[in-house]
């Protein structure tokens, strides 16, 4: 797989990452059976078979049980650390945290942010994080706080680089007024099938506006070195199937753009992504070694100007205005 560096860091990194959320077993239920560690083995090494080598997790995947796995798997092979980037993410709170009446919540503060990185350390059986997302926005953000909190990740080397998740371009700024460390990642929603932050810079003063508003965050991110990473970049599977939620004539045509590039669906898929001159890095989930594969073959295709148009039109029912 082909790398490249994430700019604004020295952190060189593969076309594609491979997000942890779905290894660790069920989220109901506090253990990881021998099957659940083997379909997350599995995965992990189908991934680094393929030579991607970010793995994206967060605290509360599988409530900690994707980092459990995975740092059981760098406990067997202490070399593979120095040889990938592991992401973690914070600032999401289940109800029930840590009272049983607490509520959902998101919380940027000092304590959660510094608490939540040492459990994450502890459950990857790691010394550092490579790099660290706030998850969602906290309403209640104190941008000086969690510079502060920043700060001391990065001075005692727990963290190396920083970023956000489903943060827009004014969220972003912010931060940024704040923090010393650069935020070098946003993590956001883009698929075929959610394609708001595409689509807003398409539709800015159209009549037919279907969006709420305009954040201009992917051209903020371009503007300012920020990468963006696409989460369920294959919409969680609903772009293979019919009936799920996918057009039709789309499924038919990323079936004939694959034959027509001689490649697999999923990289005609991840290739929408790629193709984009932001350089959003998709992170892909699927647990399936075959279907891994298949996904990194979106390193050898570029999709022309008018294909990466034609997927658009029929993702959205008509050709742009
Ligand atoms: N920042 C955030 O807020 C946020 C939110 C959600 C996710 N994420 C990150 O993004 C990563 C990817 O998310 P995702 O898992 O939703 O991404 P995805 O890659 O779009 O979807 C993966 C899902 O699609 C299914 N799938 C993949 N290929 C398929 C095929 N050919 N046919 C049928 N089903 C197929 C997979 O099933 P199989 O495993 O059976 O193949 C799996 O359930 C996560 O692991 C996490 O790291 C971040």
């Amino acid at each position: 797989m082909k790398s490249f560096k994430i700019p604004g860091t020295d952190l060189e990194s593969s076309t594609l990452a491979y997000g942890c959320m779905n290894i660790g077993g069920k989220w109901n239920s506090p253990e990881i059976t021998d099957a659940e560690r083997s379909t997350a083995y599995n995965a992990i090494n189908a991934a680094l078979d393929e030579g991607i080598n970010l793995f994206d997790h967060a605290d509360i995947y599988v409530r900690g049980k994707s980092e459990l796995v995975f740092g059981e798997l760098l406990r067997q092979d202490p070399g593979l650390r120095n040889r990938i980037i592991l992401q973690s993410k914070c600032g999401i709170r289940f109800a029930g945290d840590p009272q049983p009446h607490s509520p959902a919540r998101y919380d940027f503060s000092y304590d959660h942010i510094i608490n939540s990185v040492e459990g994450i350390l502890r459950r990857l059986n790691t010394s550092h994080l490579d790099i660290l997302l706030l998850h969602r926005p906290d309403a209640l953000v104190q941008p000086a706080v969690v510079a502060r909190a920043f700060d001391h990740l990065f001075k005692t080397g727990k963290v190396r680089w920083f970023g956000v998740s489903n943060h827009h371009a004014g969220q972003i700024d912010l931060l940024k007024n704040y923090v010393d460390q650069p935020l070098v990642i946003n993590q956001v929603e883009i698929s075929l099938l959610h394609r708001s932050l595409i689509e807003e810079g398409i539709l800015f003063n159209q009549s037919t506006v279907g969006i709420s508003g305009s954040s201009g965050t992917i051209d903020y991110c371009r503007k300012h070195n920020i990468m963006l990473q696409a989460w369920s970049p294959v919409a969680a599977g609903k772009l293979f199937v019919r009936g799920r939620g996918a057009p039709d004539a789309l499924i038919q045509l990323i079936s004939d753009l694959a034959g027509a590039y001689r490649t697999s669906v999923e990289a005609i898929i991840l290739g929408w992504l790629t193709r984009h001159p932001a350089q959003i890095q998709p992170i892909i989930g699927t647990v399936n070694p075959d279907r891994i594969k298949a996904s990194a073959m979106v390193d050898d295709i570029e999709l022309s100007h008018e294909d990466w148009y034609r997927l658009l039109g029929a993702a959205r029912g008509e050709s742009v205005p």
